[in-house]
């Protein structure tokens, strides 16, 4: 992380001193691609909000909890480029970093995310370039969120550009975990001693095992309600006049 002003001012000048063009012309590019990304969130935001209005639809629940995106900073763009020994140039941002656009989707449920990381994955106009699941596997320090990298085309004036677009899917419990964690390890190096960490990891545990309680409750009342309805079927069957003549 850039401690200073200067540094930040020092590492965007790097972005901008390159060999072509004026650094008014590579700030214009950085912008331009800043915007197509900037597009390529709101092409993928709109298919997961319409994946949530036709599921509600269908279950009257909402999977989705929430949507928020980003584009990424520029001085965490030239930061990221650095530490992968990249060049500092406009071009090298497309080709080497997955993650200048973002997007976190918060399910309600477990089954929810992968229910909707499937049906995204399976639309035609979607690469899936890279998976990471983080709730099969959480990280050592009790982290767990799905991650999708993927490609989209995304129609401008001059024709189409394939953008790539990170994804988290987490539920409501691990962006809350996420969150805190994210807050409270911010720049402060305490948060690295033993003790911390097996604590923040415990609550990772007891908030996974919460997740997993509330998906087995949700599934007991959906399949009550499924035996009540059977139920109520059979019931209407038998008290049918006709029916009940050609049973009896
Ligand atoms: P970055 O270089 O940080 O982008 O990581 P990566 O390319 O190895 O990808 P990874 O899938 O591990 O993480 C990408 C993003 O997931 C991060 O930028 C965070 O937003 C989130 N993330 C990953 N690990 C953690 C974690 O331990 N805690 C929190 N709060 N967020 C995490
Ligand atoms: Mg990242």
């Amino acid at each position: 992380m850039a401690e200073t002003k200067e540094e930040k001012d020092d590492l965007l000048r790097e972005l901008l001193s390159g060999e072509e063009g004026t650094a008014f012309d590579r700030m214009n590019q950085f912008m331009e691609l800043m915007m197509r990304y900037n597009s390529a969130i709101r092409e993928v935001r709109t298919k997961f909000e319409v994946l949530n209005e036709e599921l509600s639809y269908k279950t009257s629940r909402n999977p989705i909890e929430s949507i928020t995106s980003r584009v990424k900073k520029p001085f965490s763009i030239v930061q990221k480029l650095r530490r992968m020994g990249k060049p500092l140039t406009v071009a090298s941002i497309s080709e080497s970093l997955n993650d200048v656009a973002g997007i976190r989707v918060v399910c309600s449920f477990i089954d929810d995310i992968y229910k909707v990381a499937e049906m995204l994955a399976m639309q035609d106009d979607i690469t899936v370039v890279a998976v990471k699941d983080y709730i099969r596997k959480p990280k050592p320090n009790g982290y767990r969120s799905y991650h999708m990298i993927v490609e989209i085309p995304v129609f401008f004036s001059e024709g189409k550009q394939i953008m790539r677009v990170e994804i988290q899917l987490r539920t409501v419990a691990m962006d809350f975990w996420a969150s805190l964690e994210h807050q409270i390890k911010y720049k402060k190096e305490s948060a690295d001693r033993p003790e911390i960490v097996s604590e923040l990891k415990s609550c990772a545990e007891t908030i996974a095992a919460t997740d997993a309680r509330m998906l087995g409750i949700r599934k007991r009342i959906e399949n009550l309600e499924k035996e009540s309805e059977e139920e109520n079927a059979k019931g209407q069957v038998l008290s049918s006049p006709v029916q009940r003549y050609v049973i009896e």
